[in-house]
């Protein structure tokens, strides 16, 4: 007889959020590189990149970055709920956003806050959104003249201005052992 319910196919969701420069990217790449080396199945589903793709209707007033979020987390779960490993790296500057992504996917989420002081990632910069702001090409950017809520429910936060990003790696992956989603060490 075959059981009535399926196997857990054990995906997660992984959601990196913080204020652009944080190292959302770098670190949600760097874990997916990680989990994949020891067989997982990966996706990064990257905001900035996805906003082509998903969500060309939208800009960045409160109601569409909520909606793009929206669409990011639905896929997500999607992926997630067929066993894939799924990273996120979205600013995600409102707690309404998160909440909602959380009840999308269900218990295997968890909001990583890369929590890092705004001169840190004004100076890393990496892709010259500050730089742009200052000189008055580009506005609402996150921290500076559109909000960012602090998160009130994050499973782990990292301040990635302390430490590397092999050690910020190290702590996400002890964390997701902690949390029992992988085994790996
Ligand atoms: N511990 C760390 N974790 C993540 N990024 C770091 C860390 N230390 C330095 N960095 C650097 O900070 C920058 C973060 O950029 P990025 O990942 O593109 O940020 P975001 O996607 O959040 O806008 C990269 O240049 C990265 O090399
Ligand atoms: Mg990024």
């Amino acid at each position: 007889m075959s059981p009535a319910v399926p196997a857990d196919p054990g995906g997660f969701v992984v959601w990196f959020e913080g204020l652009a420069g944080a190292g959302k990217t770098t670190l949600s790449r760097a874990t997916a590189a990680q989990l994949r080396s020891r067989g997982w199945k990966v996706e990064v589903l990257d905001g900035d990149e996805l906003r082509h793709v998903f969500s060309p209707d939208l800009g960045y007033s409160r109601h569409d970055r909520e909606e793009h979020a929206r669409r990011v987390s639905y896929v997500a779960h999607l992926l997630a709920r067929n066993g894939v490993a799924v990273m996120v790296a979205m600013i995600t500057p409102y707690e309404t956003s998160r909440q909602a992504a959380r009840s999308e996917v269900g218990p295997r989420f968890e909001e990583v806050w890369l929590k890092v002081p705004i001169e840190v990632c004004r100076q890393r910069d990496p892709k010259g959104i500050y730089r742009r702001n200052e000189a008055g090409a580009v506005r609402h950017v996150t921290g500076i003249d559109d909000p960012f809520e602090e998160p009130l429910n994050p499973e782990l936060t990292v301040d990635t201005s302390t430490m590397s990003v092999e050690d910020a790696t190290r702590r996400v992956l002890d964390h997701l052992r902690d949390r029992q989603l992988v085994r790996v060490g």
